[in-house]
């Protein structure tokens, strides 16, 4: 069996992750960072919009911060979000001194300066982007940074099973030791020590039948959390992008909100304008309040999709904002210069997930999380656009303030139990694997979706109890594979989500129930938090 001892442990190579090892690497000696695909294969390679900063001579930081509270609809932590939104001018200079080349416009004189797109919910023009492939630019060169850095191990197809965790003798207290992980190149779990573990792993939208997400987003990491006794909340703010173009052969392909924000109009089959009845904001309302219009006018009308139209625009505009959209869109003979685009909501962004602090720590000593994984007050009950990428930054930030404050007086791990495969064997009956995923993300999307109800989250919930003991089953007989882990950390996800979503007897941001459709305002808002122990005694 193979032990690797680390000083730092990251499982996730997506912005959050791979920030935090660059801000690691010239003070710790050994910093591993898994992804359990190849490197780029995570959200923030697929982004596209942007990054939300301020720096229009007319925008503020105080703007930006109305803006995300409004949004988050009375759940945001002010504290965090200032803080966040504070730091988004150093986030996008730091990313430029990493390579990152973003979108420019001539001010004359030969002189440039960044260019801003506007997306949802944003009262200005605060987008700061590389075209329409902004996260693609990000990726590579973090990625090509991290590679150069003598101090950090890139580990491609590394998948975390367990985190493993020890009792302080004196105290009790639990602390993070290390990580039980799948080579899934040589089928081996490997046993990682580390001193601190960072939790970087995305978000959890694949637990829905549609989403905009790569196949890396099973929620991993809250799973892991979960289990290892950490608490978790507001699950239920699973945000639903309003436009991924519909195509029966395009998979998951997301026209990004920036196509609005630079003019594109959503229209009916017969071209008529609809989001003015929904919201005053029209086409930039937030988020859930364009998907929920959205998905109103299909069920009502049985229709299969609703168009998003830019064709208005001039040619070489588009051309310019929109390369990848409309390279991508041409391979289905859709010409965005010429038609609008067929499109649908689908699942895009994990609102809650494991509770950090301002710092990034969660309940479990030297065990952090960040990115999208993480629940830390900054989204509450509606992420803004834009501001997911920000969060990864700052966080990645404040956590390397925090492991680098401690590092360096936390003892060695005591002995791990090495994995123990002597009592499974390999698996002859995958298609249980199969067919539970197909059902798990089939039940997700049609009960606990855009629009809710009590009986539908019921139902949700019987069926997870089964799939859970099913795979639990499964899971103590058969050798672990990519699958088989994923599958059992989006049940658990299934759950939290259901469980967060029955707790809230009001409709709030992007949780809404026909049973309590309206936000109940006689009491302070409350966060959805869930206590493993309440759960698994
Ligand atoms: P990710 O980038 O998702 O990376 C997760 C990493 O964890 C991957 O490396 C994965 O392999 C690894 N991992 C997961 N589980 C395990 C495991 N068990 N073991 C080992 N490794 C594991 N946000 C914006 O702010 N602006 C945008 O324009 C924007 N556009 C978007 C467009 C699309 C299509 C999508 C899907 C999202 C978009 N978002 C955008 C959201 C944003 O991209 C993500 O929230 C953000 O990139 C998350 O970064 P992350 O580092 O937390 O996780
Ligand atoms: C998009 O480009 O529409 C995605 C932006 C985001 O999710 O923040």
């Amino acid at each position: 069996m193979t032990c690797n001892n680390y000083d730092i442990v990251i499982i996730g190579s997506g912005a959050a992750g791979l920030s935090l090892a660059l801000k690691l690497a010239d003070h710790a000696t050994k910093i591993a960072v898994l992804s359990k695909f190849a490197l780029t294969e995570g959200s923030t390679y697929y982004a596209q919009g942007g990054i939300s900063a301020v720096f229009d001579a007319n925008d503020s930081i105080e703007s930006h911060i109305e803006d995300t509270l409004i949004a988050g609809a009375g759940l945001c932590n002010p504290e965090i979000v200032k803080l966040t939104v504070t730091y988004g001018k150093n986030s996008i200079n730091w990313l430029r001194e990493q390579g990152v080349e973003f979108t420019e416009e001539s001010i004359g004189n030969g002189e440039t300066k960044l260019h801003l797109t506007r997306e949802g919910g944003h009262s200005h023009r605060r987008v700061v982007h590389a075209a329409d492939a902004t996260g693609k630019a990000v990726s590579v060169s973090l990625i090509d940074r991290a590679k150069e850095h003598p101090n950090i191990y890139l580990c491609e197809f590394h998948n975390v099973v367990e985190l493993i965790t020890s009792k302080e003798s004196v105290s009790g207290a639990k602390r993070v030791i290390g990580a039980y992980v799948l080579d899934s190149k040589l089928q081996q779990v490997k046993t990682l020590t580390a001193r601190a573990v960072v939790i970087a792993t995305g978000g959890a939208n694949k637990v829905y039948l549609y989403s905009t997400n790569p196949q890396s987003s099973t929620g991993d990491g809250i799973a892991l959390a979960w289990r290892a006794g950490c608490r978790v909340s507001n699950m239920e703010f699973m945000q639903f992008h309003p436009t991924c173009l519909y195509h029966p052969n395009a998979g998951s392909f997301l026209i990004s909100e920036a196509v609005r924000g630079e003019g594109g109009k959503l229209v009916l089959p017969d071209g008529s304008p609809f989001m003015h009845r929904f919201d005053d904001r029209g086409e930039l309302a937030p988020r859930d309040i364009v998907a929920r219009a959205i998905d109103h006018e299909i069920k009502k009308r049985g229709i299969d999709c609703v168009y998003l139209d830019i064709s208005h625009k001039p040619e070489e505009f588009i051309l310019s904002h929109f390369p990848t959209i409309y390279r991508h869109c041409l391979k289905f003979d859709i010409d965005i210069t010429k038609q609008p685009i067929p499109v649908v909501p689908a699942a895009h962004y994990t609102c809650g997930g494991i509770i950090t602090d301002s710092f990034a720590r969660t309940d479990i000593a030297n065990l952090y999380a960040i990115g999208e994984v993480a629940s830390t007050g900054l989204h509450g009950a509606n992420r803004m656009a834009s501001n997911s990428l920000l969060e990864c930054l700052v966080f990645a930030d404040r956590a390397s303030e925090a492991i680098l404050s401690c590092l360096s007086s936390i003892p060695g791990p005591p002995a791990i139990k090495a994995w123990d495969e002597s009592k499974v064997s390999d698996s002859d009956e995958e298609v249980v694997v199969s067919h539970n995923w197909s059902e798990l993300r089939h039940f997700m999307w049609d009960y606990v979706g855009i629009v809710r109800t009590d009986k539908r989250l019921d139902r949700a919930m019987s069926r997870v109890e089964l799939l859970k003991r099913e795979i639990a089953e499964y899971y103590g007989n058969f050798r672990v594979t990519s699958d088989l882990l994923e599958l059992r950390n989006l049940v658990i996800v299934a759950e939290l989500i259901i469980r967060c979503a029955q707790l809230r007897k009001e409709s709030r941001g992007l949780h809404y129930t026909l049973d309590y459709p309206n936000t109940d305002n006689s009491k302070p808002p409350q966060n959805s938090i869930l206590i493993p122990e309440n759960y698994n005694p």
